[in-house]
Parts: structure tokens; C-alpha cells; sequence
């Protein structure tokens, strides 16, 4: 009886330990963070710009918490938001992602779509996330991205996906360029290839999943920075040690944050850029998991360059 004993007793508290590491992860998936970024961009001698960046919302009409932790950050009057994808997680979730955006879409915003915009999350074994990408794509359910397209568009954000645009603000003129998500080879590149405006003040590339390709190709043409999501930060991450994937190509030591591209460039370097990628704010709603890795919004801050 004794072996026995031990063995249901050592199951016991391996379920229970089990239990409270689900918890955990469970409650951390849940923690919304602002996380604050200094980027030195801007002209030497330029006021510093305000730029709040979403990523991978992943919403269902039912997170509330969610959905008003968004809401709430309007309050940080932004010059700018930009939005790099994956908002949706739900057939109905776009009425209730744009009045989240309600007072955030009173301000400048651009934004391109990533896979989870097009089309509905499917059950899915939440170890495949940390397993080498096999190369399938959910493309069963489609959803209804051209309302969430028009609602942004019709705030006055401008839609990056596969082309390049301008914004002046603060008295700068700001050029993007855009491309649509590469996680599904919808990005065209050859549509935004060239230099970047030489004579612009910033030179942003936006992006949902960064995959090399596209930083490369940024970079070389002279973008002073990237912004993209899609990598969820890893999501499940190793305490102290960090990202095990980042769902594309990316290496997982920058799998968030603000980094440079290539990895071992300096501000200066010709061809090469900031990278900053977002930890995103939420997860497949069927596993609502985070370990290491709290889900985020970032306030850029722009400031003037070193003259
Ligand atoms: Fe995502």
C-alpha cells in the first residue's frame, strides 16, 4: 500500500501544482500593461511625439477588461496610434472593438491587418504555438475585417496594407509604408519597394508579423524604424530567460521590445532601422495563457535625435 501511497500522494500534488500554474497563466493573460518606450527619431531640436501602438487584441465581444483597458487609454491623448493587426478573435467582435477604439479614434491612426483579422481562431492545441510552424493557415471562418477597415477608415486612419501614405504632425512629416500580413504571403512587397522619402522627417515601416523579408527590405530602403506585432512576445515564456518562438521567422531574442534590424546595427548604419515589436494584447481565446509575458499596449515616445 505504501508505493501506492506515495504515488497518489506525488499525482496529488502534481495536479495541484498543475492547477496553480494554469491559474497563473490564466490571471496573467488577463494583466494589461502599458509599456513606455523611449525612440530617439525626431530632427535634433524637435518637440518629443506621442505614439501609442495595439497589436494581436485578439477580442471577443465578452472581454470586458480587455475592451476598457483599451477605452481608457485615450485619456493619453496620442499624436498618433498605429494598430498592427490580429483585433479579432470573434464573428461579432467588431462593433465592440471599435467602440473600444471610440476616443483613441479621435486622434491620427494608421494600421494594416494580420491573419486573425481575416479569419476566426479554431481550437487548437496550445503546444502547437511552441512547435516548429508546420506551414498550415486557418482559413475556414472568414471575418468581418472590411468593417473593421471601414471603421478605422472612416475615423480618418489610414489603411497601410500593401501601400504608402503621409501624415504630417507636430509640423513633421511622417512617411509609411505598409504591407498586409506575411504570415499568410499577403504582403506585396514589390508595391511599397523603394527608398523612402528622403526628404520626410520620420520613415516608419508597419507591419503585423515581422518576418525577415520584410525588415530586410524596410531597412535597405531606408525606413528609420519598424513596428509590428504578431509574435505575442513568445507568450509562454521562460522566467528570466524569455521567448521560446516567435511564430515566424524572427529570432526569439527579439521577439518584443525595442530592438534594432539587422540585430547588430547601429542608429546610423546605412540600411538598417529600429525594430519595435508588440507583445500584443491578447491570445487565441482558447487558450487565454500567458507565463512571463504580460499582455501590453506601448506609448512610444518620439524624441529628437542626437544632433
Ligand atoms: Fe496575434
Amino acid at each position: 500500500m505504501a508505493p501506492n501511497g506515495i504515488v497518489g500522494r506525488t499525482a496529488l500534488v502534481g495536479a495541484m501544482g498543475g492547477a496553480l500554474a494554469l491559474g497563473y497563466a490564466m490571471a496573467e493573460a488577463r494583466a494589461f500593461t502599458l509599456r513606455r518606450v523611449e525612440l530617439p527619431l525626431l530632427p535634433p531640436g524637435a518637440d518629443p511625439l506621442r505614439v501609442l501602438h495595439f497589436s494581436d487584441l485578439h477580442a471577443t465581444p465578452t472581454q470586458r477588461a480587455k475592451l476598457e483597458f483599451i477605452a481608457g487609454l485615450a485619456d493619453l491623448k496620442p499624436d498618433l496610434v498605429i494598430d498592427t493587426g490580429d483585433n479579432l478573435a470573434h464573428l461579432l467582435a467588431v462593433p465592440a472593438v471599435l467602440d473600444a477604439f471610440a476616443g483613441l479614434l479621435e486622434f491620427p491612426g494608421v494600421f494594416v491587418h494580420g491573419s486573425n483579422d481575416y479569419f476566426a481562431p479554431l481550437l487548437r492545441n496550445p503546444l502547437r504555438y511552441l512547435l516548429p510552424d508546420d506551414g498550415t493557415r486557418n482559413t475556414r471562418h472568414p471575418l468581418p475585417w472590411t468593417e473593421l477597415s471601414k471603421g478605422f477608415t472612416n475615423a480618418g486612419w489610414l489603411d497601410l496594407t500593401n501601400t504608402r501614405a503621409d501624415l504630417k504632425l507636430g509640423g513633421l512629416r511622417f512617411a509609411f509604408a505598409g504591407v498586409d500580413d506575411p504570415h499568410l504571403e499577403y504582403d506585396n512587397l514589390e508595391a511599397v519597394a523603394g527608398p523612402a522619402p528622403a526628404d520626410a522627417d520620420v520613415r516608419l515601416g508597419i507591419v503585423h508579423a515581422p518576418y525577415l523579408r520584410v525588415l530586410d527590405q524596410f531597412a535597405a530602403d531606408g525606413y528609420d524604424a519598424i513596428i509590428a506585432g504578431h509574435t505575442h512576445g513568445g507568450q509562454v515564456c521562460v522566467p528570466f530567460l524569455g521567448a521560446l518562438t516567435t511564430n515566424c521567422d524572427l529570432d526569439t531574442g527579439r521577439a518584443k521590445g525595442l530592438h534594432r534590424h539587422p540585430a547588430d546595427s547601429r542608429p546610423g548604419d546605412p540600411g538598417s532601422s529600429w525594430l519595435h515589436v508588440s507583445a500584443g494584447l491578447g491570445t487565441n481565446p482558447y487558450t487565454r495563457i500567458r507565463v512571463a509575458c504580460r499582455p501590453e499596449a506601448t506609448l512610444l515616445t518620439l524624441t529628437a535625435r542626437p544632433a
